[in-house]
């Protein structure tokens, strides 16, 4: 069974498919070599769909930052925006939040994703813009159901001790204030895919958010 195969069999790829990689890799990669190019593709539009898609596995990825400390701290979000024009993600959250304290004296991010039904795991990296009542704030707010809106106006803040599991309220006033856009600008984005004849691995590097490069990798 596919779902069944160990954490060795994925770390030791069969050798035959090696030597395809190394090959590859010798060659300069472009993102309009063929296969590359479909790879590019198919993860876009996952991320489109993802978007798009409660129920798509790549909506709720990690978010990694990086706490005062220097030590990571990781946690679960959703994706709310993706645009490949300009190789960026956003993500909705408390400006009160830790994550957002971590970015302001850090403001560099991971990001992980993983989809079971395609056993494809992409890992980026990028630096985070905090947005917090200026146009892109606003824009985004202006999309948020009223019901999800509500949530921003939660008091005390996010990750205030509590007495009680419950003892906590929620303000409409105070919501938007509290509302925040991280946009990770996509600087580095790692494919793995699992396949039964050896798994494949690319890296998509943005030296500008408009230039896209690909290379294949050893998995
Ligand atoms: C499925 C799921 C989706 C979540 N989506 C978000 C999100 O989009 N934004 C967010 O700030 N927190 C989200 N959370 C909560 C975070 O995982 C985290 O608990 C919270 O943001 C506090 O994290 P921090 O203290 O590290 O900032 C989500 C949690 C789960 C389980």
């Amino acid at each position: 069974m596919r779902n069944d195969r160990s954490v060795a069999e994925i770390a030791s790829p069969r050798r035959r498919r090696r030597s395809i990689f190394l090959k590859m890799n010798m060659s300069p990669a472009r993102p309009n070599s063929e296969s590359l190019e479909d790879l590019r593709r198919e993860i876009f539009s996952l991320l489109a769909r993802a978007v798009a898609d409660r129920r798509s596995p790549m909506r709720t990825p990690a978010l990694a930052t990086t706490d005062p400390a220097g030590r990571p701290s990781v946690r679960t979000v959703v994706l709310r925006a993706w645009d490949p024009a300009r190789a960026e993600m956003q993500i909705h959250t408390d400006v009160r939040s830790q994550k957002v304290l971590h970015l302001s004296e850090r403001p560099a991010a991971a990001m992980l994703f993983w989809d079971p039904g395609r056993r494809l795991q992409l890992r980026i990296d990028g630096d985070v813009r905090t947005s917090v009542d200026d146009a892109v704030a606003h824009a985004a707010w202006s999309k948020v159901p009223k019901a999800a809106q509500r949530l921003y106006g939660l008091s005390p803040a996010p990750g205030v001790t509590l007495g009680a599991p419950t003892d906590y309220r929620f303000s409409e006033e105070d919501a938007g204030a509290n509302f925040c856009v991280l946009t990770v600008q996509v600087e580095r984005l790692e494919a793995l895919k699992l396949l039964p004849d050896g798994h494949q691995r690319a890296v998509f590097s943005w030296p500008s958010p408009s230039v896209c490069e690909a290379s294949w990798l050893a998995p």
